[in-house]
């Protein structure tokens, strides 16, 4: 039974201030949610002090992304290290957003999966076509390449830690998510890359989030196919109630 997992990717919104409201707030609503995993992803300003307001809840801390060096000089860089320090579990790497406006790669997520499994951290791997990908056909062929790279080399039992989000770059803020057959053909596929990968147990273990316009009104149809355990949420996070729609309309 894979359980499902609710993050909101709060991107680059909230002050301090914010943030601390927005988590007081979950924190009375979905604090005490014990069928589904919620996480929260502030920025990284705000990670200390929204630890300190979900702690003893059952809302879990995440960053959206990290690098993979320990320390030393990597100005403007945040460790897996320092992210645990401040109380993360999860951490969002190769956000369609960072492959393109930050050139992540599929080589660079891969070192800070790694870097962040090492760590004890869990790694949210993004992977997703854009759209003129997808009219070209090329859907299966991007997120296999996505897939098979961003995730090489890493072992069995730490594929089982790791949460594998689909998130068509289409999808991605324009309010138009994928139909729940897209997101499931596209789910399905993953799981047969990670059998191929792995073996049928751990494909079948994997959690894998749907991404890309998730409101309250869509996620009871998005969750309720077979292969889809959780979302990974941008804007509709960013309010207390839109959010707390999303994680009740989860439970399956
Ligand atoms: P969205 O973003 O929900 O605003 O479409 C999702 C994401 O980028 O993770």
């Amino acid at each position: 039974m894979r359980k499902v997992i609710i993050a909101g990717n709060w991107k680059m919104n909230k002050t301090i201030a914010d943030a601390e409201v927005l988590a007081g707030s979950l924190k009375k609503s979905v604090g005490n949610v014990s069928e589904v995993e919620v996480v929260v992803c502030p920025p990284y300003t705000a990670l200390a002090a929204v630890k300190d307001i979900v702690q003893g809840s059952n809302i879990r801390l995440g960053a959206q992304d990290c690098y993979w060096e320990k320390e030393g000089a990597f100005t403007g860089e945040v460790s897996t290290a320092m992210l645990k320090d401040a109380g993360c579990e999860y951490v969002i790497v190769g956000h369609s957003e960072r492959r393109q406006f930050f050139h992540e790669t599929n080589e660079t997520v891969n070192k800070k999966a790694k870097a962040l499994l090492k760590d004890g951290l869990k790694p949210i791997v993004c992977v997703g076509e854009k759209l003129d990908e997808r009219k070209a056909g090329k859907t299966f062929d991007v997120v296999r390449d996505h897939v098979e790279n961003s995730l090489a080399g890493i072992s069995r039992d730490d594929m089982l830690k790791t949460v594998i989000a689909y998130e068509p770059v289409w999808a991605i803020g324009t309010g138009v998510n994928a139909t729940k057959e897209q997101a499931e053909e596209v789910h399905k596929f993953i799981r047969g890359l990670l059998e191929k990968m792995y073996d049928r147990a751990a494909a079948d273990s994997v959690r894998i989030q749907y991404g890309g316009s998730v409101k309250p009104d869509n996620i009871k149809e998005l969750i309720s196919e077979k292969d889809v355990d959780g979302a990974l949420v941008g804007g509709a996070s960013l309010k207390a109630d839109s959010f707390e729609q999303i994680v009740r309309g989860s439970i399956k």
